[in-house]
């Protein structure tokens, strides 16, 4: 088993090896790898984009497996993994850890991994050692970036190095402590000009693509509209080219998050809670292991 679990991974990293990117020859479109280009595509053809977070080996193989099209490696893992109450202490070492092993589970989604807080900040060349760390040891196919025109330079030095850049706008939680609560942005006139300014600066320097978190339905539509990428939603109504949730809270891991956007597709806590009482049960009982699961 032990063999045959190593085989595996050595498949998936040969099929990296040979070009990641490229399409494979005989196999149907929904088997094809998913690059940046193929969600710009989506976007012209009026395809949406699924789009889900994952940190961990096991839960990138079920999701790439179950045909999603982009794994987030979100800083959410400083959430939902760390147990910490905002994403501001999750380190880049940290980043890389995670992306790694979503990488080794991952064949065909686009992995996308977000930069930490104050790892691009700074100044362009410290965001731009950043995300070379990322992509050169996590093997993470593009990064993710908060903010719009004040970290124009760090994402120009950073897309100039060919390292494929999504944005982040609207609600940004790296600066919650700017916000000081996680209420919808952008309902007024000036939020949301300068939103629709600076997702048309991000298409114009290059982004592959944009998230827009938790901003009116409208605004996101009207986005989604004016520039050519592909914009995904989280809180952001249904007129955008795709969406995101997170993992957890979407299958119910996380249940003490249920904000309005939340559609929750499974109770895995609650699975996993009467899976874990069934076990307790059992071994209290002496019923577990039996003879035919015993040497
Ligand atoms: O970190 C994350 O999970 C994200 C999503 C909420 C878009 O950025």
């Amino acid at each position: 088993m032990q063999r045959i679990f190593h085989r595996t991974q050595s498949i998936i990293t040969n099929n990296r090896a040979i070009g990641a990117n490229i399409m494979s020859t005989n196999t149907t479109d929904n088997a094809r790898k998913v690059t940046t280009r193929r969600l710009t595509e989506m976007k012209q053809r009026g395809e949406k984009i699924s789009m889900l977070t994952a940190y961990d080996y096991s839960s990138a193989k079920i999701l790439d497996e179950a045909g999603i099209d982009v794994i987030l490696v979100g800083d959410s893992a400083s959430n939902v993994m760390a147990g910490n109450m905002t994403t501001l202490p999750i380190t880049l070492d940290q980043m890389i850890y995670h992306a790694k092993s979503v990488m080794k589970g991952t064949r065909r989604a686009l992995v996308v991994c977000d930069m930490p807080f104050g790892t691009y900040q700074g100044n362009p060349l410290e965001a731009l050692a950043s995300a070379v760390r990322i992509m050169k040891e996590s093997h993470a196919e593009a990064v993710k970036i908060e903010g719009g025109s004040e970290i124009r330079e760090s994402i120009e030095r950073i897309l100039s190095a060919g390292i494929p850049v999504m944005g982040h706008l609207g609600l940004t939680p790296q600066s919650i402590n700017k916000f000081g609560t996680y209420n919808v942005r952008a309902r007024e006139e000036e939020e949301a000009n300068k939103l629709i300014e600076d997702a048309k600066l991000l298409e114009e320097i290059g982004c592959f693509g944009i998230v827009l978190e938790k901003i009116p339905a409208k605004l996101a539509e009207r986005v989604a509209k004016e520039v050519s990428i592909p914009i995904i939603g989280i809180g952001a109504g249904g007129g955008v080219d795709g969406q995101v949730l997170v993992m957890h809270d979407m299958l119910g891991i996380n249940k003490g998050f249920s904000p309005r956007f939340l559609r929750r597709y499974a109770d895995l806590a609650g699975v996993m809670t009467d899976a874990v009482q069934n076990y307790i049960s059992d071994v209290k009982s002496g019923d577990f292991p039996n003879a035919e699961e015993s040497y």
